[in-house]
């Protein structure tokens, strides 16, 4: 369908499914066991009211934010999802691209299409990008993909821990491929984590952070910023949402929200979900799916969601009655529907 028929994010899913393959689509959508998670993380933000304040100049509304230091226009990235070569031949080159004319963070995958150097060369003259890493049970292939993320000009590493040891059982794949993915190290513990800081001096970014225990240990472990995920309910079905994550990290160790940035992904669809994430403690938020699905348009798609997506966020950041996205804090949201 032409992107002028398309009005929201879920829009562009229904789009990618009737155009992608079964096999590709599903390789983009599918989740782990049940998919309660999955589901969770959808339906989560149905459970938190939003409060709207009257009352307030919201005439000179501010999106833009700063994440690990860097001027961002909006407090919304791409998250690192791997092969977006499935749904465009553009690949990851139309993300980077869309990301650096609206003046967004896009941290690629590891397991991208494309390569770490060409993807670097899709993004603007001075786009900031991250880049997402494992802890490959092949230590060379980290250090010298490291050592590559780093000469490409990515400023900062998002460390995935979720499936580093196994990955999730994602039946919806399955049926296309031989069966579920292998995780990517053996062994893997505060040793590893500590011997892969040692290679690479760019700032280190945990993400698949989903217990209060492990932000505590990652706030005194010194890192500059946790990543908290459920990895899209991919991996390990039944584990919380970042929105009772975020909770329970307020309600068990309030200390992390002062001592380190927080970033947060998992069922963001509507600019309203992106403001309650922020809301609860967010600084920046992740969208995975979505903009796999919009590049079947290429860079057209992927800058139509970020246009669509920015708009729903400024309309109801006016209709709440907060101007600047750094100023939104629990006092713009109601969680007492949520047990925890
Ligand atoms: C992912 N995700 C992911 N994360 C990561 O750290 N490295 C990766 O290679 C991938 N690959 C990947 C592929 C696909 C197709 C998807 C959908 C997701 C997880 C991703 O970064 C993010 O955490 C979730 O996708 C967020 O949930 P939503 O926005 O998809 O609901």
């Amino acid at each position: 369908p032409p992107l002028d028929d398309i009005w929201d994010l879920n829009d562009m899913q229904i789009a990618a499914k009737n155009v992608l393959s079964g096999k590709y689509y599903a390789s983009y959508r599918t989740a782990a066991l049940n998919e309660y998670t999955y589901q969770a993380n959808l339906g989560i933000y149905s459970k938190v009211k939003i409060n709207g304040f009257a009352f307030r100049d919201v005439s000179n509304l501010q999106t833009s934010t700063t994440i690990l230091g860097y001027n961002f226009s909006y407090p919304f990235f791409i998250a690192p999802a791997a092969e977006a070569g499935h749904a465009n031949k553009s690949a990851e080159a139309s993300l980077a691209s869309a990301a650096g004319k609206a003046g967004i963070l896009y941290a690629p995958s590891i397991s991208s299409t494309l390569s770490i150097e060409k993807i670097a060369k899709a993004g603007l003259e001075g786009q900031v990008m991250f880049h997402q890493e494992y802890i490959w049970s092949n230590t060379s292939q980290v250090v010298d993909e490291l050592d590559r993320i780093k000469a490409a000009g990515f400023k900062a590493i998002f460390l995935t821990i979720d499936n580093t040891g196994v990955n999730g059982v994602r039946t919806r794949s399955m049926r296309y491929t031989t069966g579920s993915d292998a995780g990517h190290a053996a062994n893997f513990d505060l040793n590893s984590l500590a011997a892969f800081r040692n290679l690479t001096d760019l700032p280190i970014v945990p993400k698949g952070i989903k217990t209060w225990q492990d932000a505590l240990t990652c706030l005194h472990l010194g890192f500059p910023a946790i990543y908290v995920s459920n990895h899209g309910g991919r991996v390990l079905d039944g584990v919380p949402t970042s929105v009772e994550i975020l909770l329970d990290i307020r309600k068990n160790a309030p200390e992390v929200f002062a001592g380190m940035e927080i970033y947060a992904d998992g069922g963001v669809r509507r600019g309203t979900d992106a403001l309650i994430l922020l809301a609860l403690g967010a600084r920046a938020v992740g969208l995975g799916r979505p903009p796999m699905f919009a590049n079947i348009w290429g860079e057209a798609g992927v800058s139509r969601l970020i246009d669509l997506f920015s708009q729903e966020m400024k309309t109801s950041m006016q209709l709440m009655g907060v101007a600047n996205v750094n100023q939104l804090n629990s006092s713009y949201v109601n969680t007492n529907a949520i047990d925890l």
